[in-house]
């Protein structure tokens, strides 16, 4: 980060805004940043896909796949002149974190177009190329979209040069279905959530992009629907002591979105949104969906687990304030932080969950 720059990286991936406007490299700066919640890039072990088998879920999957080939959303990423000169228009404190919010959102959809790109590439199996192909063309549309809005205001990420430096994350394919499944899912739960929302409220929206979210989050679902098909086909993924990693991932992934949606007021104020209802509802809805192929499902409604996941988000807070503060004082607010947000974790973690009998018929359509 260069000592101009306009906005700071904090410890939860939220921007600071200073008076300067912001940069094609604060913008790389986000893209890049590897903290505890920033979208992470994943690598896996490419040989394992190859004995995937999913004759045990073929006629859902062919339908799917044939889905996917007739491609609905082919000409639906195209961008306009409605776009140009918006971002700079904004107020400084809502461009910045709206630069945020694209930046992270771009990095998530192009960390899932590198990653399926990598698998297509690598995989042997028939399946899984034909699948991991279709996926990589959408993100890779995605992420281009994203970033044609961002080089209208003359902030565009490299995106081959985030290939190359972005910390690439290792997980064992199982632990790649379960993020990416959740990942697929929430990012519908998302999209849909805040497109209904300006459905409703149209002075509230912004920026055009908002307009693509509906087609967008049904490509998502797509998405999800294809990992959910994965998880079925293979029961001992969602079975004994890897029910306790699906719920890991529920936690992380809930909690990551809770921390890092509460650091974006401005952005959320300007949607008309309260951020705790939003993600209670995005919740709601990912946790409805889910049930398709997740054997647990986390307690987002009682008020109790609410508690938990505020004061993880407080421990969060105090982190980011030790760290801004630094020297000793600071030192011990960030140690006490950290110490507070293990212990909320496991809380959220250890709370009740519900259990789920999976349904016979797994695919589901995009009702929400
Ligand atoms: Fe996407
Ligand atoms: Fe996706």
């Amino acid at each position: 980060m260069n000592a101009h720059s306009s906005i700071a990286v904090s410890a939860t991936g939220a921007t600071i805004t200073k008076d300067a406007p912001i940069t094609k490299d604060d913008a790389m700066a986000i893209a890049t940043q590897n903290t505890m919640l920033s979208p992470r890039f994943y690598t896996t072990d490419f040989d394992a896909l190859d004995s995937i088998d999913v004759s045990s879920v073929r006629g859902e999957w062919d339908d799917l796949i044939a889905e996917m080939i007739g491609d609905p959303n082919k000409k639906h990423f195209r961008h306009n002149d409605s776009f140009t000169g918006v971002i700079e228009g904004l107020e400084p404190e809502l461009r910045a974190e709206f630069t945020d919010f694209l930046v992270s959102s771009l990095t998530s959809e192009f960390s899932g177009c590198v990653l399926y790109a990598e698998i297509a590439k690598r995989t042997k199996n028939p399946d899984v190329k034909q699948l991991f192909k279709l996926l990589a063309r959408d993100e890779s549309r995605h992420a281009g979209f994203i970033n044609e809005s961002l080089k209208d205001a003359g902030i565009g990420v490299d995106l081959g040069f985030l290939t190359r430096t972005k910390k690439y994350t290792f997980f064992k394919p199982k632990f790649i279905w379960y993020a990416v499944y959740l990942s697929e899912k929430i990012g519908y739960a998302r999209y849909i959530a805040i497109y209904r929302h300006l459905a409703a409220n149209p002075q509230n929206k912004f920026h055009p992009i908002f307009d693509w979210f509906e087609e967008w989050c049904n490509d998502e679902f797509r998405h999800g629907e294809a990992f959910a098909l994965l998880l079925r086909a293979d029961p001992k993924l969602l079975e004994g002591a890897n029910k306790l990693w699906v719920r890991f991932f529920l936690v992380s992934v809930y909690a990551t979105m809770y921390v890092r949606d509460h650091d974006r007021p401005v952005f959320h104020k300007a949607l008309g949104v309260d951020p705790t209802e939003y993600d209670y509802e995005v919740f709601d809805i990912c946790n409805q969906i889910s049930r398709q192929a997740f054997p647990v499902e986390l307690n987002t409604n009682d008020p109790a687990f609410r508690r938990k996941m505020e004061a993880l988000r407080q421990s969060a807070l105090r982190i980011e304030a030790g760290k801004e503060r630094g020297g000793i004082g600071g030192f011990a607010q960030r140690v006490s932080g950290m110490a507070g947000a293990g212990y909320n974790f496991a809380r959220l973690y250890f709370h009740r969950t519900k259990s789920n009998e999976l349904p016979q018929t797994i695919r589901l359509q995009p009702t929400w």
